[in-house]
């Protein structure tokens, strides 16, 4: 933690948490069970973020795509999802943490569902850090989702045409409340956004780790940080503007 510099942290991390499946195999126990350890990487990860100082937190936990799974895949992820929402409510009110969601909520089952907008709720006040969990999401249903409500809001007359700009646009997106990543992390060693935040990494830093998710740790993120913290961020200038010269 020491070998974060304070100033220059990322407001926001997104991280594709990905490898349950493989680190199962390594270890010789279910898919389902290595799941479950990722969710103890989930907690540590979640707590180390809070501690650095980490404002925003998006988490990819099931992407729409990911209903294409086993039927005992997808229910034993909704059910260690509902189980981390029991345990963790506890812990983010102490800790000041805003739980928040982007995807398709409606589509979870309807015991997770409640559970989740009770947490929102009880959290709604907390503003140490968002928790931002991305559930049933998909970045093209979002876009495509924008441009529905756009449509209908020109019908009511709401807005005209000539009011769509990026910013108005990103109104639209699930992601309205909170900034763009900074930093983004896959792990596993997969070198692809899968359908994640799509209009919002338009300039977002990427970390790619072989390490598989269970075996991600507050090291792992730290080290992530600070190869962060190394990079130049030019947004389509040059180093010499930015360096004042
Ligand atoms: C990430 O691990 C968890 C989810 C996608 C829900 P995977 O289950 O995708 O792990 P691999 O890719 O099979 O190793
Ligand atoms: C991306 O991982 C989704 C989550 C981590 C929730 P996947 O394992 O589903 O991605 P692909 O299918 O390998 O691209
Ligand atoms: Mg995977």
């Amino acid at each position: 933690m020491e070998r974060i510099e304070k100033t220059k942290l990322p407001q926001h991390i997104a991280i594709i948490m990905d490898g349950n499946g493989r680190w199962s195999k390594v270890n010789s126990v279910s898919r389902i069970e290595g799941h479950r350890k990722g969710a103890e990487s989930v907690r540590d990860i979640v707590k180390t973020c809070r501690e650095i100082g980490i404002r925003y937190l998006t988490l990819y936990a099931f992407s729409v795509e990911n209903w294409l799974r086993p039927t005992k895949e997808v229910r034993a992820l909704m059910g260690l999802l509902e189980k981390f929402l029991r345990s963790e409510l506890r812990e983010m009110e102490d800790s000041g943490i805003r739980l928040m969601t982007i995807g398709d909520i409606e589509a979870l089952p309807e015991k997770v569902k409640k559970l989740l907008q009770k947490t929102i709720e009880k959290t709604s006040n907390n503003n140490g850090m968002v928790l931002n969990l991305a559930l049933s999401y998909g970045g093209r249903d979002e876009i495509v989702g924008a441009v529905e409500k756009i449509l209908e809001d020109i019908d009511a007359g709401k807005i005209g045409p000539a009011d769509i700009t990026k910013e108005t646009f990103s109104d639209y997106l699930h992601t309205s409340d909170i900034p763009d990543p900074d930093l983004l992390i896959r792990t596993s060693g997969e070198y692809r956004i899968s359908n994640f935040l799509l209009w919002q990494m338009a300039y977002t830093e990427f970390y790619f780790t072989g390490t598989l998710w269970p075996d991600f740790r507050r090291e792992n993120l730290i080290e992530a940080i600070v190869d962060y913290q190394e990079r130049e961020r030019r947004f389509g200038r040059t180093s010499d503007q930015l360096s004042g010269d």
